[in-house]
């Protein structure tokens, strides 16, 4: 399959993504917050849930995988990779090594593993991955984000977006506005906008191929902590507005991150932002789905428990989400949906 192949396949069928890339840290502090230890066998356990939750196909077209997760097996010995290819979900890999520091800018991070990617994306792809993931960190705040953080994470984008063309996978060039704080939407939006302007920029002069990629970024929100939150229709208009604005039409698709927004949330502010995308006169010109992480497992995970008598109960779980966040895309979400048992 050709990137634009690809690429149309994981955002243009009416389904989304599965994000189960956590690094091993993050991995842990979930699994520690239903009171598991964070030892590698159960991370395996958590991820063969996931991966051999009955019909997840249904909605999901593609998982990212993390280093670990791409080369374990499920109970019954096949790798995660062929019981995807066999649920038919597209396998993807995050390829950055997180977020760190950045040196001269306090409170602002900047995204390493660009060394070396370049043998790390040939053996991804021997592997079985077909796309990959870089995600930058972007904090609002006072005075931020600063230029020199916006650039160096805009820069750092589009050079892992080429190199994973150059080994014919589909990049996801994720820049995250971070939820944290009490900056107000209209903030967000002016952020993000400034920040999707520079990941652009970065990609046109980078020469990444727009329609072999796709763009994974936040709605826009106002903080955690902010006065005022917004309805679901305004937060909508205002994510519209902003991607119209920046984002070029010939980018194969949008998906968005969740960022912490519980499930439910995140697929009614879905279900409201493909409402506006559908009528006549917005004209948006790409799929507009979910990347989702935790939107998608955390009712599952708290079931779950690390404990097999749970197991069925908790792939239940996991297959609403993402049949609620599938339906989201197409006109069919409603809190009926949510109030109908698991
Ligand atoms: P969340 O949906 O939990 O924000 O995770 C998406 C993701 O892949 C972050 O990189």
């Amino acid at each position: 399959m050709t990137l634009a192949e690809i690429a149309e396949t994981l955002v243009g069928r009416g389904k989304g993504i599965l994000a189960m890339d956590e690094s091993i840290a993050t991995c842990n502090k979930r699994l520690a917050s239903v009171g598991l230890s964070g030892t590698e066998a159960l991370r395996r356990a958590w991820r063969d849930l996931i991966v051999t939750t009955p019909n997840l196909g249904s909605c999901i077209s593609g998982a990212i995988l993390a280093d670990e997760t791409i080369r374990q097996t499920t109970l019954d010995g096949r790798p995660f990779v062929r019981a995807l290819d066999e649920a038919g979900i597209i396998v993807g890999i995050k390829v950055d090594l997180g977020a760190k520091d950045m040196a001269g800018f306090p409170g602002e991070k900047i995204t390493e593993g660009l060394d070396g990617l370049r043998d790390r994306l040939a053996e991804y792809a021997v592997l079985g991955a077909r796309f990959a993931k870089w995600r930058a960190v972007i904090t609002i705040g006072d005075g931020l984000p600063s230029r020199g953080c916006i650039e160096a994470n805009a820069h750092a984008l589009a050079r892992y977006a080429a190199l994973v063309q150059e080994a014919g996978l589909v990049p996801i060039v994720e820049p995250e506005l971070l939820m944290t704080g009490s900056h107000t939407l209209e903030q967000c939006a002016a952020a993000t906008e400034a920040v999707l302007s520079s990941v652009f920029e970065q990609l046109a002069t980078g020469r990444v191929v727009l329609d072999g990629m796709i763009l994974k970024p936040n709605m826009v929100l106002p903080g955690l902590d902010a006065a005022e939150q917004d309805p679901e229709d305004v937060v909508a208009r205002a994510t519209i507005a902003c991607l119209l604005h920046v984002v070029p039409a010939e980018v194969a698709g949008i998906a968005f991150l969740s960022g912490g927004q519980s499930g439910e949330l995140a697929s009614a502010r879905l279900a409201a932002i493909n409402a506006i995308a559908a009528a006549r006169y917005t004209r948006v010109p790409w799929p507009l789905t979910f990347s989702f992480a935790r939107a998608i497992q955390w009712p599952a995970l708290q079931i779950w428990a690390g404990r097999d008598a749970n197991l069925a109960r908790a792939q239940v779980a996991l297959l609403k989400r993402a049949n609620c966040n599938r339906a989201a895309l197409v006109g069919d979400y409603d809190q009926a949906m949510e109030l109908r048992s698991a």
